[in-house]
C-alpha cells in the first residue's frame, strides 16, 4: 500500500468518521463520496472502545484494518483515535470505582460517555494496554497521519470526587507542598477551625455546609487539570515509545474553563481544536476568534487543526439553528484566517441512532443532493487550490492575557460580586480590539511579554508576586498594559496581597485601591473620560492616586469625582488601569488610545462594520490579507491597485465587493501596508 501523505503542504479536509455505525455496503459509498468530496483526512474510532475490546483483554480488529486499507486506498489520511474516550459498558460492571462522582456523592453510570473518573488507576491501565495494542498494530501503517488521543478531555467529566480522586489529590498536595504544615499555611486552615493534623484527613473539597476553603477547591481545579493531562500523557508516552514517528493531539475545547491548556500544549505536537459557533448568538464569531487566537498562541503561533466544527446545526443547544448559506463556509475561513491549517467537521456521515442523530453531518439523512453536502463539497474543492496558505504565520504586537487558575480563583463564591465571570471579561476587553481589526495573541503571566507591544490583561484577579514583577519589567521597559479592576488582588493560593489593592501592580500602575464598590444588577455610574460621556456597569471602586494620572472619573455616585481610569508613565512604557466595567464605545476609545501610544496598527485601516481583517504571513515574504464580511449585506474595501483575491473575487479600481458572509484572500507581495506584527 502507499503511504499516505499528511504533509504541511495544503490546508487538510475531513471529518469524524464512525464506520462502526453502518454495514460495509455504505463503507463503499464513502469511499468514493470521500474522494469527490476533496478529503483528506479522517478522524477514525473515537467511540471504537466497545467493538475493538468487547470483553476485558480480548481484542478484535478486524473492522478497523478494512478501514484502514480503505481509506489507504483512497488516499485518505486517518488521525487514528486512541479509542479511550469512552470505556465498554464491561468496565463499569467489573470495575464500579473507575465511574466518575459528583462532589455530593451522586456516581454518574455508564449509558452515555466518559464515564471514567480521569483519576482512576483501572481505567487508566485499561485505556494504556489498548493503546499499546493500536501503537503496535497501526504504527506502520501507510494510512497513519496522526494519533488522536482520547477526545474532548473534560468535556463532560472534569471534576471526579471519587475515592482514587482523593489519593490522587492527595498524592498531588504531597508534590506540591511536602509537609502538612506547608498545606495548612497555603490552605489558610486557621481560618474555620479546617487545619489538618494528618494527610488521611484532607479531602477534595465535597459539598459542604457553606462556601468550602477556596484554596482547597483552587488546589483541587488545579489537581482535576493535571488529572487529565496524566490520562492524555500515559496514552501518549505508549505512542510516542512504540511510534515514534507519528505525531500527536488531542482535540481541544477552545476556552474551556476546567482545563489549563497552557499546561498542555507542550505535549501536543499539533494543536487541535473543536469549534461551535452558535448561529442565533451575534457575537459568536468574535467569541471564537478568541478561542482561535488562543489556539494559535498556545502552540506558539504554529498553524493548528480545525478537528470539529458543525457542517449545520448541533443537536445539544435548547434551539439547534442550522448554519445559513455562506457561513459554514465563512466561520471555516475564519478559522483559517487566525492561522488553522485543516478545516474538519464532526461528523461524515449523520448518525441513524443514538443522541446524535439530529446533529448535522457531511453526508446529511436526505443523502447527497442537499444544500448542506453541496457546501461542503465546494469547501473542499476551494481548499484544494489554497495550498499555499499552508504553514504560512499571524504577527501579534497585542496580547490579552489570560491564566486559569486565576479564572478559577475569580469565580469561586464569597467574593465582592458573582457578577464577574472571567469569560465575559476577556470578551469585553477582546470585542473593541476585534472590531479595530488589531491582531491578538493570548498570553499566559508567565509567557514572553517582550514579544508585544501592549498587553491586556482583563480581571487578572491571582497574579503571584513574580508574574506581577515580569509585568513591571515589561512596562519599565517599554512595554505598555492595560489591567483591568480586581487583578493582582491574591497570590497562588488566594490569598490576598496585603498592602493595599493590587498590592504587587501599585508602582507599575501607580494607584492603589481601598475599597471595592460593585455596582448592582442593572445600575450604571457615570464616567468622563475628556469629552466622552459614558456609563460603567459591573464594579466601581475606591481608587487613590500614587503617581498616576486620572483620564477619566466616575460622575456618579458614592465614587463621584474619583478617578475611574488612571494612566502611568513608569520607566519607558505606559500603565493604563481602569477601575469598572466601561460601556463599549468608552472601553473601545480607551484601549484605541493604548494602541496609538503602543503604536499598534491594525491590520487593515478602514473597513465597514462587521468586515474582519487578519494577515497570514510566509517565511518568504508572502502575504495573505483575509477579509471576512461578518457583517449584513455587501461591504466595499479599499486594496492596493492590483490587488489578486486567491478567491476569485472582484476588485475594480481597488475596490473589492465584498457580499454579506463573503470572504476574501488578498496575495500581497511583502507589502506590509499597515500591521505592523512582530512575526513569531
Ligand atoms: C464534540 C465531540 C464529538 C461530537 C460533537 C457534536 O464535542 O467531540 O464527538 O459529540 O461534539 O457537536
Amino acid at each position: 500500500m502507499k503511504q499516505v501523505p499528511f504533509a504541511a503542504d495544503r490546508i487538510h479536509f475531513g471529518g469524524d468518521y464512525n464506520p462502526e455505525q453502518w454495514p460495509r455496503e455504505v463503507w463503499d459509498e464513502d469511499m468514493r463520496l470521500m474522494r469527490e468530496s476533496g478529503v483528506s483526512i479522517v478522524s477514525l474510532g473515537i467511540f471504537g472502545w466497545a467493538q475493538v475490546e468487547p470483553r476485558p483483554g480480548e481484542y478484535d480488529f478486524a473492522w478497523v484494518d478494512d478501514v484502514m486499507d480503505r481509506l489507504a486506498g483512497a488516499e485518505v489520511a486517518v488521525s487514528l483515535a486512541t479509542m479511550t474516550a469512552s470505556p465498554p459498558p464491561w468496565m463499569a460492571r467489573l470495575h464500579p470505582e473507575t465511574l466518575p462522582v459528583r462532589e455530593d456523592g451522586t456516581v454518574l453510570h455508564p449509558g452515555a460517555r466518559q464515564h471514567y473518573c480521569p483519576s482512576s488507576p483501572v481505567y487508566r491501565r485499561y485505556a494504556v494496554a489498548l493503546v499499546e495494542r493500536l501503537a503496535e498494530r497501526y504504527g506502520d501503517h501507510p494510512a497513519l497521519a496522526l494519533w488522536h488521543v482520547g477526545n474532548e478531555y473534560g468535556c463532560h467529566v472534569s471534576l471526579s470526587y471519587s475515592y482514587a480522586a482523593e489519593e490522587g489529590f492527595r498524592a498531588w498536595l504531597r508534590e506540591r507542598y511536602g509537609d502538612l504544615d506547608a498545606l495548612n499555611d497555603a490552605w489558610s486552615t486557621a481560618f474555620w477551625s479546617q487545619r489538618y493534623g494528618d494527610w488521611e484527613e484532607v479531602q477534595p473539597p465535597r459539598t459542604a455546609p457553606t462556601f468550602p476553603n477556596p484554596a482547597q477547591q483552587l488546589d483541587f481545579r488545579r489537581y482535576s487539570s493535571d488529572a487529565l493531562l496524566a490520562c492524555y500523557a500515559a496514552e501518549v508516552e505508549v505512542l510516542r515509545r512504540v511510534t515514534p514517528q507519528v505525531p500527536v493531539t488531542t482535540n481541544l475545547l477552545g476556552v474551556w474553563k476546567p482545563v489549563d491548556y497552557f499546561r498542555w500544549a507542550p505535549q501536543l505536537d499539533v494543536v487541535s481544536h473543536d469549534s461551535y459557533p452558535d448561529p442565533n448568538d451575534p457575537e459568536t464569531h468574535v467569541r471564537v476568534a478568541f478561542a482561535y487566537d488562543l489556539m494559535r498562541s498556545i502552540g506558539d503561533g504554529a498553524p493548528w487543526l480545525l478537528m470539529e466544527q458543525a457542517p449545520s446545526a448541533v443537536n445539544w443547544r435548547r434551539r439547534n439553528a442550522p448554519k445559513r448559506d455562506g457561513q459554514m463556509r465563512l466561520w471555516s475561513y475564519q478559522a483559517i484566517a487566525h492561522g488553522a491549517d485543516a478545516i474538519m467537521y464532526f461528523q461524515w456521515r449523520q448518525s441513524r441512532g443514538g443522541a446524535e442523530k439530529f446533529h448535522s453531518a457531511m453526508v446529511p439523512h436526505a443523502g447527497t443532493d442537499t444544500r448542506v453536502h453541496r457546501a461542503v463539497r465546494e469547501l473542499g474543492r476551494e481548499l484544494d487550490g489554497l495550498a499555499e496558505l499552508a504553514g504560512t504565520r499571524t504577527a501579534a504586537d497585542v496580547a490579552v492575557m489570560l491564566d486559569w487558575s486565576s479564572w478559577w480563583a475569580l469565580e469561586l463564591e464569597s467574593h465582592p460580586s458573582a457578577d464577574l465571570l472571567q469569560m465575559e471579561a476577556v470578551h469585553e476587553h477582546y470585542l473593541p480590539l476585534w472590531e479595530a481589526n488589531v491582531a491578538c495573541d493570548v498570553v499566559s503571566p508567565g509567557g514572553d511579554l517582550g514579544r508585544y507591544r501592549l498587553v491586556v490583561v482583563p480581571n487578572l484577579y491571582l497574579l503571584s508576586g513574580a508574574d506581577a514583577a515580569r509585568l513591571d519589567r515589561f512596562v519599565r521597559d517599554g512595554g505598555h498594559v492595560i489591567v483591568s479592576f480586581f487583578s493582582g488582588i491574591v497570590d497562588e493560593a488566594d490569598r490576598v496581597h496585603l498592602g493595599g489593592y493590587p498590592a504587587p501592580l501599585c508602582e507599575t500602575l501607580g494607584i492603589s485601591v481601598e475599597e471595592h464598590w460593585p455596582l448592582d444588577d442593572g445600575e450604571e455610574v457615570a464616567l468622563e473620560l475628556g469629552d466622552e460621556r459614558g456609563t460603567g456597569t459591573l464594579w466601581s471602586e475606591h481608587v487613590r492616586l500614587e503617581g498616576a494620572e486620572a483620564v477619566a472619573v466616575f460622575g456618579s455616585g458614592e465614587l463621584a469625582g474619583r478617578p475611574a481610569v488612571t494612566r502611568h508613565g513608569r520607566g519607558r512604557g505606559v500603565a493604563t488601569y481602569v477601575a469598572t466595567r466601561p460601556e463599549r464605545p468608552l472601553m473601545a476609545s480607551i484601549l484605541a488610545r493604548a494602541c496609538a501610544d503602543a503604536g499598534v496598527a491594525p491590520v487593515h485601516l478602514s473597513l465597514p462594520p462587521g468586515v474582519e481583517a487578519t494577515r497570514r504571513r510566509g517565511d518568504d515574504g508572502r502575504e495573505y490579507l483575509f477579509l471576512l464580511n461578518h457583517g449584513r449585506g455587501t461591504a466595499e474595501v479599499a486594496l492596493a491597485p492590483g490587488a489578486d483575491d486567491l478567491l476569485g473575487g472582484r476588485v475594480d479600481d481597488g475596490t473589492l465587493l465584498l457580499e454579506e458572509r463573503g470572504v476574501a484572500i488578498v496575495r500581497e507581495q511583502g507589502s506590509a501596508t499597515t500591521a505592523q506584527g512582530r512575526p513569531r
